[in-house]
């Protein structure tokens, strides 16, 4: 199965992108590895004919707005994010009307439609960087992660009016496990992502999105971390920094896959293959919505 699918993505000249949480097999065939902000990025600059996103819905409609002579195809088109549908866009659009003299900066975890109503998109790799560097006085609407938005706001003093969504993974790790689990590894260091609720985000040592937390334990000396984040981004721990110990977060409760996005988990090799030589599902973004939100996506590759 792989021997066929690189076999199709040369003679197709396409390229397959995964995110660290995607399944491992499929992150072995991948062409690129990286977070949402990474793979914007390759997005906006690749000669491939054909994008395979290999992550969800809203990845590969930042990758077809910022590539739209591209075909961008997702191996399922269920392939959501729990954390974008918890922001309608219509709901958006009021929340944004309601709050007139206000910046309004989304994370990437939306859909196309929410980004027409954004001036600034940010990943969880570039929010603080971004909002760092906007005047302290300028008024500013951050959805749709409040726990991403209120680890800003602590973090730079500002007060962000917040749009109250979240991760069904992320949201629900459970800070009272996490501490048994360092109470049993007292040299672990924990790594945290920004998109967990706030007393974990206030025990960590490291916040950051899932390239940071891999960058921090390639030059960090520990010798174990206790990874509170999506468990597909272990393969890559492990890989990068064979020596070290990773420790998945437990889930909060005993045999559910709670530190598993299931979502992103959809993807697998066999509908990688099928994707690829059907060409299809293929990403569409409505032409209007899209030069509306192309606009607030390269303003953010400008300010990071
Ligand atoms: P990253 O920005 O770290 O890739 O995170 C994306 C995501 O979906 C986290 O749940
Ligand atoms: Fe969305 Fe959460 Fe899955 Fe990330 S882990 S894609 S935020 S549902």
């Amino acid at each position: 199965m792989k021997e066929t699918i690189l076999r199709l993505k040369k003679e197709k000249n396409a390229l397959i992108m995964a995110h660290y949480y995607q399944r491992d097999e499929i992150q072995e065939i991948a062409d690129f590895i990286g977070d949402s902000l990474a793979l914007a990025r390759k997005a906006a600059e690749t000669d491939a004919d054909i994008i395979v996103m290999c992550g969800v819905h809203f990845m590969g409609e930042t990758a077809k707005i910022l590539s739209p002579d591209k075909k961008v195809l997702v191996p399922d088109m269920d392939a959501g994010c729990s954390l974008a549908d918890s922001c309608p866009a219509d709901d958006f659009k009021t929340f944004v009307e309601a709050h007139p003299d206000h910046t309004v900066i989304s994370y990437v975890n939306t859909s196309a439609a929410v980004k027409a109503h954004t001036d600034i998109v940010v990943t969880s790799g570039n929010a603080l960087k971004i909002v760092s560097a906007l005047p302290a006085d300028e008024k500013i609407i951050f959805g749709p992660d409040r726990n991403l938005g209120s680890y800003i706001n602590s973090v730079t003093g500002r007060e962000m009016v917040l749009w109250p969504g979240a991760c069904h993974v992320h949201d629900r790790f459970s800070l009272e496990k996490i501490l048994e689990l360092k109470k049993a590894h007292p040299e672990a260091k924990v790594l945290v992502h920004p998109e967990c609720k706030r007393p974990l985000q206030l025990i960590a040592d490291k916040v950051g999105s899932t390239a940071a937390l891999l960058a921090f334990a390639q030059e960090d000396d520990a010798p174990e971390y206790i990874v509170v984040t999506e468990s597909g981004i272990l393969r890559e721990m492990r890989l990068k920094c064979p020596e070290k110990r990773f420790i998945p977060a437990p889930p909060d409760e005993a045999g559910c896959q709670c530190n598993e996005c299931d979502y992103m988990k959809l993807n697998t090799l066999q509908k990688v293959y099928e994707c690829l030589r059907d060409e299809t599902p293929e990403i569409h973004v409505d032409a209007e919505v899209a030069a509306k939100a192309v606009r607030s996506i390269e303003r953010m590759l400008e300010l990071s």
